[in-house]
């Protein structure tokens, strides 16, 4: 069977869209019947999250610093699909690494997946921004729409702006196997990393994949229109 890294992500280039077609747009993405609340995830800023560098930022998502690989929503309610618009983009930095956990969880020995399934994660944070609290997962899961196995690693993230902890139960040596499994995202066999260029729509699964970025560098112009389908 054909299988890729990127299945489950897709990308239209020279992409020109208001903030009101880009919700339309997004809209018709759900499978989910009902109002547009019923479709797109809102917060309290409502479903459109305007994503750029902020000087005075208070949570690392909107500092120039890296973001470590997570999924959206955990602390709050999952979506199916992650809707990136990009406004503004210049020089490198700031480039989105998307890791398929389905193919990494195919390319693990017996005895790993045995490990794997033993795991249950614990995470920690406080609400700076629009998510917080503590979540418990199990590491794997799976895909509520095509029943594939996937992994629910988010990493650790260490910053002095709004921290997330992990704590890992179920195995012993949890820091090894933690560091181990967590070089194996960063792995070009399973990670894609997308160089953003104005106009650029990406959409991926928020499921299957695992998220996050390079810290901003010189391109502290980078700029989203973000859209969580449910
Ligand atoms: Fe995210």
């Amino acid at each position: 069977m054909f299988s890729s890294k990127l299945n489950g992500i897709a990308i239209l280039k020279n992409q020109h869209f208001s903030k009101e077609e880009l919700l339309t747009f997004a809209e018709n993405l759900s499978d989910r019947p009902g109002e547009i609340q019923d479709k797109l995830l809102h917060w309290e800023f409502g479903p459109v999250m305007e994503m750029k560098f902020d000087q005075l930022a208070q949570n690392y998502l909107f500092s120039d610093e890296v973001v470590p690989f997570h999924w959206d929503g955990a602390f709050y309610r999952e979506p199916r699909k992650l809707l990136f618009f990009c406004q503004e983009s210049e020089g490198n930095g700031g480039e989105t690494l998307f890791v398929n956990t389905e193919l990494l969880w195919n390319s693990l020995a017996d005895k790993e997946k045995e490990d794997c399934t033993k795991v249950t994660l614990t995470y920690r944070t406080e609400k700076k921004a629009h998510y917080g609290g503590e979540i418990k997962v199990p590491l794997v899961q799976k895909h509520p729409s095509n029943g594939a196995t996937i992994l629910r690693l988010a990493e650790e993230v260490e910053t002095h702006l709004n921290p997330v902890s992990l704590e890992i139960s179920g195995i012993p040596n949890a820091d090894i196997f933690y560091q181990e499994l967590r070089k194996k995202l960063y792995d070009p066999e399973f990670m894609y990393e997308h160089s953003w260029q104005k106009g650029d729509l990406l959409i991926c699964d928020n499921f299957t994949f695992l998220h996050g970025r390079r810290a901003l560098g010189g391109n502290l112009k980078r700029s989203f229109m973000r859209i969580q389908i449910l």
